[in-house]
């Protein structure tokens, strides 16, 4: 039973795919975001970030150690170096319910869909080739390393797949988001593409942000499930305060059921079937 919608007369709250479906498929793959589609997120998130010879690729960690077979940092690897990697056997061989539970072991590791790095721009070709409206937030990784460049390449992308430039669609709402936990990211973003919403990222609470303000010029606040847990009056100042409220990373029932309760805007979860399921949406 759904919990009750502290949100009565709003819209139903957003299911966003964290990292695609990555309790079922290796994180940032194309296979957990063609997965994340096909159980109707209604947007996916992703971390980038930039390799040496210049590409954005969709990797959380700074090392690549943890989610392929090779070692190093993603900043000090060419996009050439990590197309050789394994991102996905990592992930375990099928035989745990991962949605590919009939496949044979070896087939799964065969299949490019499951194991190539992944770049923001096939992502971005993927959301554009959907056959139905598929947002994507995209969160700039430890943007201050390169003074800029990680949002310069960002705008770039996105201006070439037509999101920052409203005036010439006249219906256009935006379908991408940048988040980050660094203000200065959002606000270099905006500078070069103000169209573009920014979500601050939170992993506590600062006094200065306790009464749901947030840096100038963004519109979402992004508190880490915790704070909610703490301060669940966070929500209500912050949708005062005229902002909307994205929850990371939303996985347990308990969870999803006091961000229902609590009205928040959207919830980035692992498992974005489940939540949906939980949230009478599925
Ligand atoms: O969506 C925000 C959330 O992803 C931030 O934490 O470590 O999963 O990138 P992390
Ligand atoms: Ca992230």
């Amino acid at each position: 039973r759904p919990a009750q919608d502290a949100r009565p007369g709003r819209p139903a709250i957003s299911v966003i795919a964290h990292r695609g479906a990555s309790e079922d498929a290796p994180e940032h793959t194309l296979a957990a975001y063609r997965k994340a589609i096909e159980d109707g997120a209604d947007a996916l998130e992703c971390d980038v970030r930039l390799t040496a010879d210049g590409h954005l690729v969709c990797v959380h960690d700074r090392r690549v150690n943890r989610t392929s077979n090779g070692r190093g940092s993603v900043s000090a690897l060419e996009l050439a170096d990590l197309a050789m990697l394994d991102f996905g056997s990592w992930k375990g061989d099928g035989s745990a319910n991962d949605g590919f539970a009939n496949e044979a072991p070896d087939r799964q590791h065969e299949d490019p869909e499951r194991t190539s790095v992944l770049t923001l721009e096939r992502l971005l070709e993927l959301v554009a080739d959907a056959d139905r409206r598929v947002e994507l937030a995209i969160e700039t990784k430890h943007p201050t390393r390169w003074a800029g460049q990680v949002e310069e390449r960002l705008v770039e992308l996105l201006t070439r797949f037509g999101h920052t430039n409203p005036a010439m669609r006249p219906d256009w709402t935006p379908s991408v988001r940048v988040m980050s936990f660094s203000a200065r990211s959002l606000h270099r973003v905006r500078a070069a593409a103000p169209c573009i919403p920014g979500v601050y990222l939170m992993q506590f609470l600062t006094p200065r942000h306790r009464d749901g303000r947030l840096p100038p010029g963004v519109g979402i606040a992004g508190p880490g499930i915790r704070i909610l847990r703490s301060h669940p009056d966070y929500v209500a100042k912050a949708h005062r305060a005229g902002h909307r409220v994205h929850v990371w990373t939303v996985n347990d029932t308990a969870d999803v059921e006091l961000c229902q309760e609590l009205g928040v805007d959207a919830v980035i979860t692992n498992r974005p079937k489940q939540v949906r399921i939980q949230l009478g949406l599925g």
